[in-house]
């Protein structure tokens, strides 16, 4: 560990927090918003672990100016949002919805005035259901929709937001998604998962070009999910599952941005376990390896916990749990700090990008709400300070992290767990929309202050919190 209070983050690191649309706005059907896949998804029973749908979620699309005031509180310097492609284009294409793109006005105006930096993320998975009826992200047509929608808000705000993410995890998009069903739209097929990947990469690549064309101060990323995949043996077996699991999960996404090309030993596999007919890629056109490769300013990585694996019977990959319940999260994911430091110090070395965010990390815990309303959530403090910590020593290693975000600022609607599972570093009472700092929120205010970790292992003093 670094020694508690000793490392500073460099000057103009960006102490952020993130939240999504889908996730956090509500108001699903106001000022013209079209449905979205989640909108229809969650509309189908049996599809969201407690019966929820996002319609309300935060109400953030009405109480903005709250948490505004509430990342000001927490002393944040950069906050990461998405916008709701539904609520810019109601149908995914043509026409745009000039009062959806003037929330988002306002809401990066209230940002800069309160000094606090946007990171925009153009597509946290609401793809609009017009879109999803004509073949959703399995089509290419899509791709080509999402740049006319990425113009649509460059030119609206990209003379005020600098920092853009294209896209937020492909991989659970095109695997959760298509692939394993769990997600909208709720497919399960790995040939359209692989078309569903390509064109997300596809359209990053001409968004990219496109808003940096209307935006010449712009700095464009993409945001991956990784996962920091270790082998449960040093068997060559065991190895390889690793090998796999890395290829599927990491590499499929970083050597295209990267390398300009698709990792072979995955396309084999994919051939070998019948997810393709051969090793030619049915969905590729000419120079689209180009266009994906199209150089970005930053690499966003979102890190939540590491995978031990062991080759099953047929060779393929197979998830070992290491973790005592006591070690994992509410969601069952294993608190492994290391690994965020592992997975920077790697992208670095292996892809060199000029600059890395964290644009997510954090847990989901059974808080407790004492009777006085404080939230006492240590579990949460403890894994940011490890998390944060890990961050520090990457930083020290060379490795150019620029900024972390915090998942999330707010308790949210997470997807198909619907309202259970509580990421926020504030509390949402759902039934009174309010808003509470959790201790973890004073935590955290206490290390932007410092910039570094507080030197007491627990909460904060609360003196001169009220
Ligand atoms: C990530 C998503 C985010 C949230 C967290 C817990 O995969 O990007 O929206 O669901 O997980």
């Amino acid at each position: 560990m670094t020694a508690p209070g000793r490392f500073r983050f460099p000057d103009g690191f960006h102490w952020g927090a993130a939240t999504s649309a889908q996730q956090i706005e509500g108001a699903v059907r106001k000022d013209g918003r079209g449905e979205s896949v989640w909108d229809h998804f969650a509309s189908v029973p049996g599809n969201i672990a407690d019966r929820s749908d996002p319609s309300i979620a935060c109400d953030h699309f009405h109480r903005w100016r709250d948490d505004l005031a509430v990342m000001s509180e927490i002393g944040l310097t950069a906050y990461r949002f998405s916008i709701a492609w539904p609520r810019v284009m109601p149908h995914g294409f043509g026409s745009v919805n000039p009062r959806g793109l003037a929330f988002y006005d306002r809401l990066v105006d209230g940002l800069l005035a309160a000094g606090i930096t946007p990171f925009v993320t153009l597509n946290h998975w609401d793809t609009p259901q017009t879109l999803q009826e004509r073949g959703g992200w399995v089509s290419r047509d899509t791709a080509h929709a999402f740049e006319e929608y990425a113009v649509a808000v460059a030119e609206r705000l990209g003379d005020r937001v600098r920092h853009w993410i294209t896209h937020n995890e492909p991989w659970c998009q095109s695997t959760l998604g298509h692939e394993q069903g769990r997600h909208a739209p709720g497919h399960r097929d790995p040939g359209e998962a692989l078309a569903v990947a390509h064109h997300l990469l596809l359209s990053h690549g001409w968004a990219a070009r496109s808003i940096r064309q209307r935006s010449p101060a712009a700095q464009v990323g993409i945001t991956h999910i990784l996962v920091d995949v270790q082998p449960a043996s040093a068997s060559d077996a065991d190895r390889d599952a690793a090998r796999a699991l890395d290829g599927t999960f990491n590499r499929w996404y970083l050597d295209p941005i990267f390398r300009g090309a698709y990792p072979q030993d995955v396309i084999d596999d994919r051939v070998r376990c019948g997810h393709l007919a051969t090793a030619e890629l049915p969905f590729l056109q000419a120079g689209d390896m180009a266009t994906i490769a199209t150089p970005i300013d930053f690499l966003g990585v979102n890190y939540y916990s590491r995978s031990v694996v062991r080759a099953g019977d047929d060779g393929r990959p197979v998830g070992v749990p290491m973790a005592s319940p006591e070690q994992r999260t509410a969601t069952g994911w294993e608190v492994w700090p290391q690994g965020l430091h592992d997975v920077l110090t790697r992208v670095a070395r292996e892809y060199a990008p000029t600059a890395l965010y964290v644009t997510e990390n954090g847990a989901a815990f059974d808080d407790r709400v004492e009777p006085s309303g404080r939230v006492v959530d240590e579990r949460r403090i403890e894994y940011l300070r490890g998390h944060l910590d890990a961050a520090g020593r990457a930083i020290a290693a060379g490795v150019p992290l620029a900024g972390y975000f915090v998942w999330s600022l707010l308790d949210n609607w997470e997807w198909a767990d619907g309202y259970e599972k509580r990421f926020g570093i504030v509390r949402v009472d759902y039934p009174t929309q309010r808003r509470t700092l959790k201790d973890s929120a004073h935590w955290y205010r206490t290390a932007i202050a410092a910039r570094g970790l507080p030197d007491d292992a627990g909460a904060p003093s609360r003196a001169g919190r009220e």
